[in-house]
């Protein structure tokens, strides 16, 4: 049986690592495309020459040709232009939505069976460009944005209670921008409630409550603080973590449990936009959508989020 193939479009910072990742964990044979003459080349010839090291049994390569992502089985998208500091994600929309079409009609026409992951921002308006583009059914184009910004989540959670990060649960919901959804009533060391322990920690309600909103205001703020410290460029290991574990969850069919940014049809009050909710991901790509309730607070929250969806979606007039 042939091996499952990954197609990377963009091979920038977040594609080199994706490739690396998808290499060690020999998800399956990798192809980094760019528009850039000879470095996705370079960059894969430098991957693949560590596979006797690292022994991994896949092939990883660089091209610059469409063609050559024929056949994929996942393609995850990050081409387009990373912000710099004092730049929110939507301010990238104008140039990354130019990028996202020619790279949209490039997987449409040489990929025509794969899933697609975006990475590239403003999340959720790439995604949705993407998906009308290709027009791919909804099951088959989502974004990463979840994983992460839960996984930033979760770290601080841990590092604030001393606990490992294997044993925090936490989720963000909505939109990948300032107004995400951090969910604080479900985030648990074990499935107990983060906040009781932070009471324990700090012996009253008051204080856990502040804690825990310093925690939520540094996740929806965590991709720029990285940014800032940076001064060039933006996050890159993290975003290509986050996306090859849920291109995994598809390939190896796990239906894991992903916040994944996801077209809803109704659920959680939303229909017809691509908003970050939990979903099953399996080897039919996004299986189901996982709906719960949320609190007054928290739809809110939710709702405040989706309104800012819809004004960048409706700002590209598709
Ligand atoms: N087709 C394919 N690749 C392209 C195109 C295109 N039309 N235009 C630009 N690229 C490539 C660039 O040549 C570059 O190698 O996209 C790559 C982007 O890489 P970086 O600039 O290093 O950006 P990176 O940090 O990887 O982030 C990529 O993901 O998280 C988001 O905000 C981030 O939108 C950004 C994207």
């Amino acid at each position: 049986m042939a091996r499952p193939k990954i197609a990377l479009i963009g091979g920038g910072q977040i594609g080199g690592v994706l490739a690396q990742l998808c290499a060690l964990r020999e998800l399956g044979d990798v192809v980094l495309f760019d528009i850039v003459e000879n470095m996705p080349q370079g960059k894969t010839l430098d991957i693949a020459e560590a596979a006797p090291v690292d022994g991994f049994d896949v092939s990883v390569t660089g091209t610059n040709t469409y063609e050559d992502i024929a056949g994929a089985n996942v393609v995850i998208v990050t081409a387009g232009l990373p912000r710099k500091p004092g730049m929110s994600r939507d301010d990238l929309i104008g140039v990354n939505s130019k990028i996202m079409t020619s790279v949209a009609e490039g997987i449409r026409d040489n990929a025509p069976d794969a899933f697609v992951i975006i990475i590239s921002n403003p999340l959720d308006a790439m995604v949705t460009l993407c998906q009308k583009v290709t027009g791919f059914p909804s099951s088959r184009v989502m974004g990463q944005a979840g994983v992460l910004d839960s996984a930033r989540f979760q770290a601080f959670i841990a590092w604030e209670l001393g606990v490992s990060v294997k044993d925090v649960n936490a989720m963000t919901l909505g939109g990948h921008g300032d107004t995400m959804v951090p969910l604080v009533r479900y985030a648990s060391v074990n499935g107990i409630p983060v906040l009781e322990l932070l009471e324990q920690k700090y012996g009253s309600a008051e204080k856990a409550n502040e804690v825990m909103t310093a925690m939520v205001e540094r996740t929806k703020a965590a991709g720029g603080e990285v940014v800032k410290l940076l001064g060039n460029g933006s996050a890159f290991y993290s975003p290509a973590s986050s996306a090859v574990a849920m291109a995994e969850s598809i390939l190896r069919d796990q239906k894991r449990v992903l916040p994944v940014c996801a077209l809803l049809n109704g659920e959680f009050g939303v229909d017809g936009f691509y908003v970050g909710v939990p979903c099953v991901l399996g080897s039919d790509g996004i299986e189901k959508i996982i709906e719960f309730k949320l609190d007054a607070t928290e739809q809110a929250l939710m709702d405040n989020s989706v309104e800012a969806v819809k004004e960048l979606v409706g700002s590209m007039n598709l």
